[in-house]
């Protein structure tokens, strides 16, 4: 019997890891580690010491490196499509190798499980591969509720609605229709830029949770500029960035 978990760990902070996140990794035979590239090689080290922090009993560990998207597949969704099931082989491989007898393993998910992850699809297609497969999730922080403990804000408007998107989806669309507050994840390219600054206010922070954290906010239109400036130097500084932001339409 195989058993996969997803656990969420937060911001890469050991104190954002929750007692049931703790109780997942201590119990799991063999911890995966998947490796983006060395630009993102922080991340790995962060998965690491993370667990020497926090866990009592330092687990067994299996790192291996992903494949990338198929950057001449020219339809997106095709494009994760094949990558999610070229994953999903590796996953198998691995587990069939660290654990012939069958066992726990474990991955330690970025933020929460549900939140732009696509863990819980890619175990989704290694259940016709893998007899019995169990998959279970533990919740964690993700970055939207670090962002508005970092602003110390509320999320939402007194019994209003809000959205969660992405920067491609603002670059593509625009403003979404019907909605008055948008937090936006997964941007590189500073998509608030082709908003009317003056109709917006903005809550920005990079590295939410980290000792590098950063935190700009205002009226749209008078910092736009500094929260570019500064995500660019961050992210020479550092290598990578990661940041999100949410926006409300002033009426
Ligand atoms: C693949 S998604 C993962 C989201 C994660 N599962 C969660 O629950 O927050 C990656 C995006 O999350 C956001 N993100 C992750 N870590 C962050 C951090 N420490 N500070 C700011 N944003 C972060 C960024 O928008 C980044 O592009």
């Amino acid at each position: 019997m195989f058993e996969l978990r997803l656990v969420g760990i937060g911001m890469g902070n050991p104190d954002h890891l929750t007692g049931s996140a703790k109780q997942a990794l201590q119990t799991s035979d063999v911890i995966f580690i998947p490796q983006k590239g060395s630009e993102k090689s922080d991340l790995v080290a962060s998965r690491r010491y993370i667990c020497e922090r926090v866990l009592e009993r330092q687990p067994r560990f299996a790192t291996f490196d992903l494949p990338r998207r198929d950057p001449c597949q020219p339809d997106y969704l095709k494009r994760v499509d094949i990558w999610h099931d070229e994953i999903a082989n590796l996953w198998f491989e691995t587990l069939n190798k660290k654990l012939p007898g069958g066992g726990t393993a474990a991955f330690m998910i970025w933020g929460d499980p549900s939140l732009y992850d696509s863990s819980l699809r890619i175990a989704e297609r290694l259940k016709p591969l893998v007899d019995g497969l169990k998959v279970k999730v533990t919740p964690g922080l993700t970055a939207i509720q670090l962002l508005t403990a970092a602003h110390s804000i509320p999320l939402n408007d007194i019994g209003a609605p809000f959205m969660i998107s992405t920067g491609r989806q603002l670059r593509e669309q625009g403003w979404p229709e019907g909605c008055d507050t948008l937090v936006v994840m997964l941007d590189g390219d500073c998509s608030f830029n082709q908003l009317d600054g003056e109709n917006y206010h903005i809550w920005w922070g990079a590295f939410l949770g980290m000792p590098n954290e950063i935190v700009i906010s205002g009226q749209l239109h008078e910092c736009a500029d500094v929260i570019k400036n500064t995500r660019q130097k961050a992210r020479k500084q550092h290598g990578w960035i990661m940041d999100t932001y949410l926006l409300k339409r002033q009426k």
